[in-house]
């Protein structure tokens, strides 16, 4: 099967989210990089970045491209290996046998960079020219113009290109060759307490949407997840970014900040953004929620365990959460006992816990105040803000022993 050599789909950044704890899903065409690049530079910074595609010939490409970034010294010399010859001063030489050996794509030279003339192309045409430069032409000679988008985006500059390049080799990577329709719920709920940047090209475009009627449900799921409002879980937040040549309409609630969530979803964003690992615990004393879980938490890679359970129990975690054990009856004696032997089986402890000095608890004698919790010399201190007040909740991230 064929793929898409580079991209003509017309790229930005237009949700108003901007956030350090955010992950990065896309179709993997090449205007993925361009995508993952608009949105680092407005001010996201991803835990990690995911590529997926329904073809797997368009992932091996990926592949190649991810690469050539990653050992080009310049943009010049990454533009010179992508094509496989030489690019200096805007001028492109090509060695047309290579590329052909390489790319398995039957390619001719031309003078804006090679015609890619192949029968078994997608995307319902079989020739198209693709050229280093000219984002804005995007036909010539009755053909379209594929771009690399030199001067743009990642290769604006020399200093982006080699930004770039330090971020995408920072961040792990994961790549799944499956359509759009069966992975991105799992994806999505891999990551549902950060912000969520998925990059569709056009797939949300009435070509794609009549031709695969599957992608009205992706979009359908989507767009639930980042309207819904607890009892419905999972609140999620979620930037789209799309092809935005034909820019189709989106729901406001995708890409904005404001969007209304509830206390508990807010609390546990900000526990999410301190976990480490992948092998959890949530502790909890009020049995019926373990019961209504069955013992699965809503907390990503996370079991549930009742304080007796937890005590007597040999395992060690990356992160144990304890989920207001005060403020649900525990007297304080036996939670900072608690706390010591959770701090002896995991990395990481976070507190979840009433701030008995907030508005809402004050002179209540409910949770803990932040002299009683000081004791356990936190890494990290935040209030988590309820629906009267900013500070009912304390969150706090204890460096554990393991
Ligand atoms: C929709 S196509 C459009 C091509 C785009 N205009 C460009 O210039 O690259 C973008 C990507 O989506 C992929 N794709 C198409 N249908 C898909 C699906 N159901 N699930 C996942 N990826 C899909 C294609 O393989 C391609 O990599």
């Amino acid at each position: 099967m064929s793929y898409y050599f580079l991209c003509n789909d017309d790229i930005s950044y237009d949700g108003n989210i901007k956030d350090h704890d955010s992950v990065f899903i896309g179709v993997g065409n090449y205007g993925w990089f361009q995508a993952l690049y608009e949105a680092i530079v407005v001010g996201n910074k991803f835990k990690s970045l995911t590529a997926l595609d329904s073809n797997p010939s368009q992932l091996e490409f990926f592949k190649k491209v991810y690469n050539y970034i990653l050992k080009s010294n310049t943009r010049e010399e990454f533009i010179g290996n992508l094509f496989c010859g030489v690019f200096v001063n805007d001028k492109l030489t090509v060695d047309v046998d290579k590329f052909r050996a390489i790319y398995g794509l039957n390619a001719y030279i031309h003078k804006y960079g090679v015609v890619i003339d192949d029968d078994n192309l997608v995307g319902g045409f079989s020739k198209y020219i693709a050229s280093p430069l000219s984002m804005k032409l995007k036909r010539s000679e009755g053909l379209y113009v594929f771009s690399a988008g030199y001067n743009h985006h990642f290769l604006s500059s020399d200093d982006s290109f080699n930004a770039f390049k330090v971020a995408i080799n920072n961040i792990p990577i994961n790549i799944i060759e499956q359509p759009i329709e069966k992975c991105i719920q799992s994806a999505l709920l891999d990551d549902m307490y950060l912000h969520n940047v998925v990059w569709v090209s056009n797939l949300f475009s009435k070509y794609f949407m009549d031709k695969n009627t599957k992608l009205t449900e992706v979009y359908n799921l989507m767009e639930s997840y980042s309207i819904q409002v607890a009892p419905k879980f999972p609140e999620m937040r979620i930037t789209i970014m799309r092809d935005q040549r034909k820019k189709i309409a989106i729901s406001e609630s995708f890409g904005n900040s404001y969007r209304i969530m509830s206390v508990h979803t807010k609390a546990f964003y900000k526990v999410a953004k301190y976990m480490i690992g992948k092998n959890n615990v949530e502790v909890t004393n009020v049995q019926r929620w373990i019961n209504n879980q069955k013992g699965i938490s809503k907390l990503n890679r996370c079991v549930m365990m009742h304080p007796k359970e937890f005590k007597s129990s040999a395992m060690l975690f990356d992160t144990v959460v304890f989920h207001i054990l005060v403020g649900h009856g525990m007297v304080k004696k036996d939670f900072l006992l608690l706390c010591k032997i959770a701090c002896n089986k995991c990395k990481r402890l976070i507190i979840l816990e009433h701030n008995s000095e907030s508005p809402d608890f004050k002179g209540k004698n409910i949770g803990l105040s932040s002299s009683e919790l000081s004791s356990l010399s936190p890494i990290k201190q935040e209030f988590v803000g309820g629906v009267s007040c900013s500070d009912r909740n304390h969150v706090f991230v204890i460096k554990g022993d393991k």
